[in-house]
């Protein structure tokens, strides 16, 4: 495991990437091949990331909120593939879905309070004039900000997934878009989160999202600790056998 705490501008580079890029592929030597990568925002908080919960384990209950439909965003019809994966692999164990006219940054708060993980398959955006604004955006176009993730407190909180498909606006200032989303569900309560420093494509969310909970749940007991590496073992096939090119592979990182 490597734990990278970057500042400054380093803290827009997808340092878990860093290799040898040439030019007909991508499959040059890679730091990606060595080490199993994570991102912390603060050296405390791998402190903490490192402690056992303060709280006594809650039973396991995943809430899966997605949103494809949100008017003036490009439709996300991908989303669904990934919530049925989710279902897949998660069966037998509770799981609560957010859709469609459901989906409200208010009621998603709400189930955020009992849940012990949660997947988002939604668009964001990084606010760049505003990061406390930085938000998922949910249903009618209601927002679940920045803001509104530090303040909450959730010690039984496990595991967060950002999958945030195509945004509408791939434009650079953009680059970052999940990294502080993630922060503030680390800053919630969540011990651990997977995001996207910049616009994923929508076909290769579920296909990310697929491996990791088949991972996640192998052996029947979900084990959110083994999140970091099953992210690099999704990544790594989405490289090696799908030869996805680097845009598609390097935006995947793991926080906490
Ligand atoms: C919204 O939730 C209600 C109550 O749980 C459920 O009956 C309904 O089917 C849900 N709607 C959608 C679009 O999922
Ligand atoms: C959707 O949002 C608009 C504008 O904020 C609001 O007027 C409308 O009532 C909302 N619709 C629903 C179904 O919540």
């Amino acid at each position: 495991r490597f734990w990278w705490c970057p500042c400054g501008l380093s803290a827009f580079l997808p340092l878990h990437a860093a290799g040898l890029y040439r030019e007909w592929d991508d499959l040059g030597s890679n730091i990606f091949d060595y080490v199993v990568s994570s991102y912390i925002p603060t050296t405390s908080m791998l402190h903490r990331a490192g402690q056992p919960q303060e709280v006594p384990p809650k039973p396991f209950h995943l809430l899966a909120v997605a949103e494809a439909e949100v008017r003036g965003w490009a439709n996300l019809p991908g989303t669904k593939l990934e919530l049925e994966l989710i279902n897949k692999h998660s069966s037998g164990h509770r799981v609560t879905e957010l859709v469609r006219s459901n989906a409200t940054a208010d009621a998603t708060k709400r189930e955020m309070e009992s849940a012990t993980w949660v997947h988002f398959a939604c668009h964001g955006i990084q606010d760049t004039m505003e990061p406390t604004s930085s938000a998922l955006i949910l249903s009618n176009g209601s927002r679940l900000t920045y803001l509104d993730l530090i303040r909450m407190n959730l010690p039984h909180a496990q595991f967060a997934f950002l999958s945030a498909c195509q945004t509408a606006m791939g434009t650079s200032y953009l680059s970052h878009e999940f990294a502080h989303l993630a922060t503030g569900m680390l800053m919630a309560g969540y011990r651990g989160v997977i995001g996207t420093m910049w616009a994923i494509r929508d076909d290769d969310a579920p296909f990310i999202a697929d491996l990791v909970y088949k991972k996640l749940f192998e052996g029947g007991k979900p084990d959110h600790t083994q999140a970091a590496s099953a992210l690099a073992d999704a990544v790594c096939a989405l490289r090696k056998e799908r030869r996805a090119p680097s845009e598609s592979w390097v935006p995947f990182v793991h926080i906490g």
